[in-house]
C-alpha cells in the first residue's frame, strides 16, 4: 500500500464531510469541490521538480526556485473529473489539460472510451489523472493503459472518495502509479456506487438529478 497517499488534513476532512451530505446543495457541492481540489492539488505537487532561476529582488539579485508547471497535464475523465480541473488550476495554472471520455456499460461495468483528446509531446509530460471516484477501478484502468501508450514521464492518480475494491484493483492493473485520496470508505454496492460514499459524483457537480 506504499502507493497510496491518504490526505487526511483536518481542512480536506471537513470539506468532504459537508459535501457527502445529501442536503448539500449543487453550488455548495461544487464550491468544496473547487476548495479540496486546491487543497489536493498541494499534496500531490509535493514532489514536483524545481529549477533554479535567477530574480532580483527590490534589494539584491538571488536564486529563486520555480516549478515548470507547463510540463503537467491534468487529465481528467469526463465527466466528475472537469469537477476537480478549477480547484487544480487555481494553484498550477500554467498546466495543461487533456479530457479522457469513458463511459460505463450498466450490465458489465467495463469502461468504454469515446473521447480521447491530449496536449502534444505527452512523452515530456508528468499526468495527474482526475476522477472523484475510484469505485470499481475500471474507468481510472482504462485511462491509464491508454495514456500510457504515449509514454508520459509519470502518472498519478488522485481521487476524493475510493474504497478496497477500487485501490486493490488499480494497483493490481497498475502498481506503478501512485493513487491520492482523501478517504478510504467502506466498500462497494452491487451498482458499483461506493459506501457509505456521496452518491454520483457527476449528478452532484452538475445538478443532473
Ligand atoms: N461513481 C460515482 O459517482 N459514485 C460512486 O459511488 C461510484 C462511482
Amino acid at each position: 500500500m506504499s502507493n497510496l497517499h491518504l490526505i487526511d488534513h483536518p481542512l480536506v476532512q471537513h470539506k468532504l464531510t459537508l459535501m457527502r451530505r445529501k442536503d448539500a446543495s449543487t453550488s455548495t457541492f461544487r464550491t468544496l469541490l473547487n476548495e479540496l481540489s486546491s487543497l489536493m492539488a498541494y499534496e500531490v505537487t509535493r514532489d514536483m521538480p524545481l529549477q533554479d532561476v535567477q530574480i532580483e529582488t527590490p534589494l539584491e539579485p538571488m536564486t529563486g526556485r520555480m516549478i515548470d508547471g507547463k510540463k503537467l497535464v491534468l487529465v481528467s475523465i469526463l465527466r466528475a473529473g472537469n469537477g476537480i480541473l478549477e480547484g487544480m488550476l487555481s494553484v498550477v495554472p500554467g498546466a495543461r489539460v487533456g479530457h479522457i471520455g469513458l463511459y460505463r456499460d450498466p450490465a458489465t461495468l467495463q469502461a468504454v472510451e469515446y473521447y480521447f483528446k491530449m496536449p502534444g509531446d505527452m512523452a515530456e509530460r508528468d499526468i495527474i489523472v482526475v476522477d472523484p471516484m475510484l469505485a470499481t477501478g475500471n474507468s481510472a484502468i482504462a485511462a491509464i493503459d491508454r495514456l500510457k501508450r504515449l509514454k508520459p514521464k509519470t502518472i498519478k492518480f488522485v481521487c476524493l472518495l475510493t474504497c478496497p475494491e477500487g485501490i486493490a484493483a488499480l494497483q493490481l492493473a497498475h502498481p506503478d502509479v501512485p493513487i491520492y485520496t482523501a478517504a478510504i470508505d467502506r466498500q462497494l454496492n452491487d451498482h458499483g456506487y461506493i459506501l457509505p460514499g456521496l452518491g454520483d459524483a457527476g449528478d452532484r457537480i452538475f445538478g443532473t438529478r
